[in-house]
């Protein structure tokens, strides 16, 4: 299938440092990819060649339309602690979290990839924004290897060596399971 639409929204962790793998591996799918960074995100993209998708709203003036087409799909890879309570308590103060929480609210298919060490994980907050967005219908996936029933931490030390084996094939299969 082609002419798909995937947002891959990407915020500040080690993974970021493979959106443009993600880029790649999507548009062998057919998909038509845009990335839309956390300003934390940036110094990971630094290097990686996203080509045309790369997309940065900040300075998008009133007047001036929307850059891209209306995504099919949603991956946010990774998903770390900050971005990911934002989203699941609907907090759209930035142009990626206004791009997750409208994705979220209109149920367009979306994977995400939780990204946070453990002391960020046992809080209490972590566990509800999994259930809330989980409720909402995004699948969930392990960084680590790719299951969607449960997210193991990051150990602390490992985060670099994590997305370094972190496959996208798990992300783009879950996608299409559950988008057109
Ligand atoms: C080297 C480095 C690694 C980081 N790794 C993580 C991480 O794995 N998980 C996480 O939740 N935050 C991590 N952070 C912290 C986030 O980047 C920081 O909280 C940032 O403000 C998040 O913004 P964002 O959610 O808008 O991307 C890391 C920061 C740095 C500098």
């Amino acid at each position: 299938m082609t002419d798909r639409t995937l947002y891959i929204v990407t915020c500040g962790a080690p993974l970021a440092s493979r959106v443009g793998d993600g880029v790649r591996a999507a548009r062998e799918r057919g998909w038509t990819p845009y990335v839309i960074p956390t300003d934390a995100a940036l110094p990971w993209l630094e290097g990686q060649d996203l080509a045309d998708a790369l997309v940065l709203t900040g300075n998008r003036k009133p007047d001036e339309p929307k850059r891209t087409p209306k995504a099919d799909a949603v991956a946010v890879v990774p998903t770390i602690f900050n971005t990911l309570n934002a989203w699941a308590n609907g907090n759209a103060h930035t142009y990626p979290l206004t791009t997750l929480c409208a994705a979220l609210g209109s149920r367009t298919p979306t994977v995400a990839v939780p990204f946070a060490k453990s002391d960020l994980t046992g809080h209490p907050a972590w566990l509800a924004s999994l259930a809330v967005l989980r409720y909402a219908g995004v699948k969930i996936s392990d960084p680590g290897d790719g299951t969607t029933d449960a997210v193991a931490p990051i150990e602390s030390g490992t985060g670099q060596e994590v997305a370094r084996r972190f496959r996208w094939e798990w992300v783009l299969d879950q996608l299409d399971g559950i988008s057109i």
